[in-house]
């Protein structure tokens, strides 16, 4: 299999075309970005960090039947994936208050929830990202309903495989976005990259952020938190 054409250079990520039409080569960079792209900087190894520990992630999903477009591991910041057509809608699900959310609605940071919230935000970089719900989706025909119902019964899945998951690891698992999108069977399949630049991990006993928050609030020590957050999920067998 060969590594072709870049096609796109997000603000974490490369893609690229491979001899196969429906695989896609997704190489991780060190390059992190918040407030949409506002704020810049490098966050040192994130590439190969964040390439090893959503492969973990990717890799528990498919044990419990979820869809996802991982194939390979290429090498250690690159990953082969099925090529799909990404549906424009970020679906994040949050188990705590914590930052936009906390903003939103006046609740301090860390405040249990009774049940997940979903919620789901446009992908659009130039309009920052806005907050939407399933009728935005519906008559702007960013999804159909049966999609976002899929998406939706997905995220709470995943978020329960997560959760119990990061558990066993004394990780608290904050909140987290997901991208889906469409295979060339028009299924509905999880994308993207599920690391520390895309959720909330707090240590379950100290509640010490070990995500990009640590980049976002200039709190330091951020590949110290991303190589905690592989140590710990590679501890023992994946379950
Ligand atoms: P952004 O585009 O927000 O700057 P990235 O730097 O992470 O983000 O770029 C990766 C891009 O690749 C994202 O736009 C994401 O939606 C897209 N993507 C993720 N998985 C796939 C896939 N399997 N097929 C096609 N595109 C994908
Ligand atoms: P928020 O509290 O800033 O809305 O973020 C909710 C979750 O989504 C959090 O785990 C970080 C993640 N996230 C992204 O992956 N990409 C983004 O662009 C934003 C804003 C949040
Ligand atoms: N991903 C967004 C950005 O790059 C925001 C964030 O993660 O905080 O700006």
């Amino acid at each position: 299999m060969k590594k072709l054409e870049l096609i796109y250079e997000g603000k974490a990520k490369k893609i690229f075309t491979t001899d196969i039409t429906e695989q896609l080569i997704v190489e991780f960079k060190d390059d992190a970005t918040a407030f949409n792209g506002q704020k810049k900087g490098e966050i040192n190894k994130k590439g190969v960090l964040n390439n090893e520990i959503s492969i973990i992630f990717f890799d528990l999903l498919a044990k419990h039947q979820i869809p996802h477009h991982q194939i390979k591991r290429i090498s250690a910041k690159e990953v082969l994936v099925e090529k799909l057509e990404i549906i424009p809608v970020e679906v994040v699900m949050r188990n705590k208050v914590a930052g936009s959310l906390a903003e939103r609605i006046g609740l301090k940071e860390g405040t249990m929830l009774k049940k997940p919230i979903l919620e789901f935000y446009y992908k659009n970089d130039e309009l920052g990202d806005p907050m939407i719900n399933q009728f935005h989706i519906d008559s702007l025909e960013l999804a159909t309903v049966d999609e976002l119902e899929e998406m939706s019964w997905l995220a709470f899945q995943i978020n329960e495989i997560l959760y119990d998951f990061l558990q066993e690891k004394e990780i608290d698992l904050i909140d987290f976005k997901l991208e889906f999108g469409k295979n060339k069977a028009g299924k509905v399949i999880l994308g993207d990259e599920i690391s520390p630049d895309t959720c909330r991990f707090w240590d379950l006993e100290t509640g010490e952020k070990l995500d990009k928050d640590r980049f976002r609030r200039d709190l330091g020590n951020v590949t110290a938190a991303y190589q905690e957050i592989l140590k710990r999920i590679q501890d023992g067998d994946n379950k």
